[in-house]
């Protein structure tokens, strides 16, 4: 059981400013800027992504750390149209999941630095694949595990580490591997590097 810290929340936004505003924020927009229709983003955060969804849409939001859902909350409710957004304080895997979400509900699902920390990544990408339409987005940004032996290694050496300082996220995980087992169609993907090997891609489930 993850234990969410109020510490964590407060210094990610400040921690978070520079390597989202130059290297993120411009991906952030490209990936999301296109969506439209009911969209389903998996851990908001503080809700950094919300200023990027068109009017078109319809977000449920799910954010399981108290602490970072008040945060989102709030930067929700500024918003020029915050009725767009409904935010939940669950999380992926919770049983109310799957009362809240109906099979082949929805046009996208929105995975932004989450699916590190997801408990169980397979479970929670087979549960993206039921609730989307056919032909429904799954948009990833990640970091991932490295593609060399050294870099694994180091991953390796520093997760137990990095583990507890970031809330339970996995340093090495093989996130962009999972994608690529997961069933889902790939539409755009590229690798790029912030200190860590990073990857962002849009899927897509297959159409019936
Ligand atoms: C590194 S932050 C990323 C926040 C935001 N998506 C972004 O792009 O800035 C990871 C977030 O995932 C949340 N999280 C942890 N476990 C989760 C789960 N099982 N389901 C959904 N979100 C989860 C954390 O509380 C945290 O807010």
């Amino acid at each position: 059981m993850v234990r969410y810290s109020k510490n964590f929340s407060q210094l990610y936004d400040e921690v978070m400013y520079l390597p989202d505003k130059i290297f993120l924020k411009f991906r952030r927009k490209r990936l999301l800027s296109g969506l439209s229709g009911k969209i389903l983003e998996v851990g908001v955060g503080t809700g950094t992504n919300f200023q990027h969804y068109n009017n078109d849409t319809e977000v449920i939001g799910i954010e399981p750390s108290p602490y970072m859902f008040t945060k989102a909350e709030n930067r929700k409710n500024r918003l020029p149209f915050p009725n767009r957004f409904t935010l939940h304080n669950i999380g992926c895997g919770y049983s109310e999941m799957q009362g809240l979400i109906q099979p082949e509900s929805l046009d996208a699902v929105v995975c932004t630095l989450v699916l590190c920390t997801v408990p169980e990544p397979q479970k929670a990408l087979t549960n993206f694949m039921k609730w989307l339409k056919p032909g429904g987005r799954l948009i990833i940004l990640e970091h991932v595990r490295a593609h060399h032996r050294v870099g694994i290694k180091a991953q390796n050496l520093l997760n137990p580490a990095w583990e507890r300082l970031a809330e339970g996220c996995q340093l090495n995980r093989p996130t962009d591997i999972l994608l690529a087992e997961s069933g889902f169609q790939l539409v755009r993907e590229e690798y790029f590097w912030l200190g860590l090997p990073f990857y962002e891609a849009e899927f897509k489930k297959p159409e019936k």
